[in-house]
């Protein structure tokens, strides 16, 4: 049987399974069967910002009322109609909570494909299926894949700006995964402290991790507290939080990057704050820039040695809880919504 899992956009809590039927695919296109997708925050933000200017629910159109939320993960081809993509091949790439994703592939000369078909998103990262020979780090792999490249590009920001003068990394919502990618490749450079802003709850675990020189609770940040020139990296889009961090940096921020939601009733738009004005970072077009100037071959091989290494480190403090069917894909769902899934837990699920 095949389904299309659908949320209700006046209460994204609220979950239906609906049949879809798998029509005869026209000639140029390919049947996925959804293998397996990872939940997180990342995905909830996807489900917030539905109907944002960013249109996440406009990827995988659902019926009126509802939307089919985005997930990341592996697939392989149950049907082709194309000839350069073969019926058994895998890939990773941006999929609906379904059983299925018909697709218009248009093959990339590396291998992968852009699916010609999909108009809804804003960059070609949203279309792009990469070749997925089975590993043993899948799992990490459909958590993390989606997430370190906005990490591992932030890194390289953090360099630019100690090059600048800057001594002070300053980073909220410290215990999500792509915050720990971005703590960990920083552990590995010296020059500057990084401080971990993070809830109370999560404070002990955040610590154990051993990337953050410093760790911080968002109730016990003081005010003018940072001795050094700072910059910040965001990942809640609190006005609260981020509040918080700026009278505790004081004069010395010098700039700030909102990288993340984590504030389930963010906006989209950044907070007016008494200091530097956040500038959204959009990790597809900061990498597409990168891979322009350091050219596309030089810059994947780096990132995919510094995203092996972490993947296997992960082990050390992520579990990976799999489940599968509809009702265990929207129950991983709400509790990453509600924000009660431990960070030392990655959801993967099969549908
Ligand atoms: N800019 C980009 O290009 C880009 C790329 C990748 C990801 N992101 C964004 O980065 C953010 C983190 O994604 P992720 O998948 O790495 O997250 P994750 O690992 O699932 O994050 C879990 C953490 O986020 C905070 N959090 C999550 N839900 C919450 C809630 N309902 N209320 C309060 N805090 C909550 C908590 O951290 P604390 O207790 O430490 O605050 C929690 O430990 C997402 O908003 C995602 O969209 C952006």
């Amino acid at each position: 049987m095949s389904w299309d899992l659908v949320i209700a956009k006046n209460d994204l809590t609220s979950h239906e399974v609906r049949p879809s039927t798998l029509a005869p695919l026209r000639p140029g296109e390919v049947r996925l069967a959804v293998e397996r997708f990872g939940i997180t925050t990342v995905t909830a933000t996807y489900a917030l910002f539905g109907d944002s200017p960013m249109q996440f629910f406009g990827v995988f159109p659902g019926p009126d009322g509802y939307g089919r939320v985005p997930v990341w993960g592996f697939a392989t081809v149950a049907e082709s109609r194309c000839a350069d993509v073969a019926e058994g091949s895998r890939f990773f790439g941006y999929l609906p909570m379904s059983t299925h994703h018909t697709v218009t592939p248009e093959v990339l000369p590396g291998g992968g494909f852009v699916d010609s078909a999909q108009q809804a998103v804003p960059h070609d990262w949203y279309r792009t299926y990469e070749v997925a020979p089975q590993d043993e780090l899948d799992d990490r792999r459909a958590l993390l894949h989606p997430l370190f490249p906005c990490s591992f590009t932030l890194a390289g920001f953090v360099g630019q700006q100690v090059a600048g003068g800057v001594k002070s990394i300053l980073v909220s919502s410290a215990s999500c995964k792509t915050a720990i990618g971005l703590a960990d490749l920083l552990s590995k450079q010296d020059g500057f402290s990084v401080t971990g802003i993070t809830s109370g709850r999560h404070k002990a675990f955040t610590q154990g991790l051993g990337f953050y020189d410093h760790v911080v609770a968002y109730d016990e940040l003081g005010a003018d507290a940072v001795a050094d020139p700072a910059v910040f990296i965001d990942f809640t889009n609190s006005a609260e939080r981020m509040g918080a961090v700026y009278r505790h940096a004081g004069a010395r921020l010098s700039g700030t990057v909102l990288a993340g939601f984590t504030n389930p009733s963010a906006s989209f738009a950044p907070p007016e704050l008494d200091g530097p004005a956040p500038q959204l970072y959009f990790t597809p077009a900061v990498e597409q820039q990168l891979m322009a100037e350091q050219g596309a071959d030089e810059y994947r091989a780096r990132y995919r040695a510094a995203e092996q290494e972490f993947l296997t480190g992960t082990k050390s403090w992520l579990v990976v809880r799999n489940g599968s069917g509809p009702d265990a894909i929207a129950d991983a769902f709400r509790t990453v919504l509600a924000g009660e899934q431990p960070p030392s837990v990655g959801a993967v699920l099969r549908p």
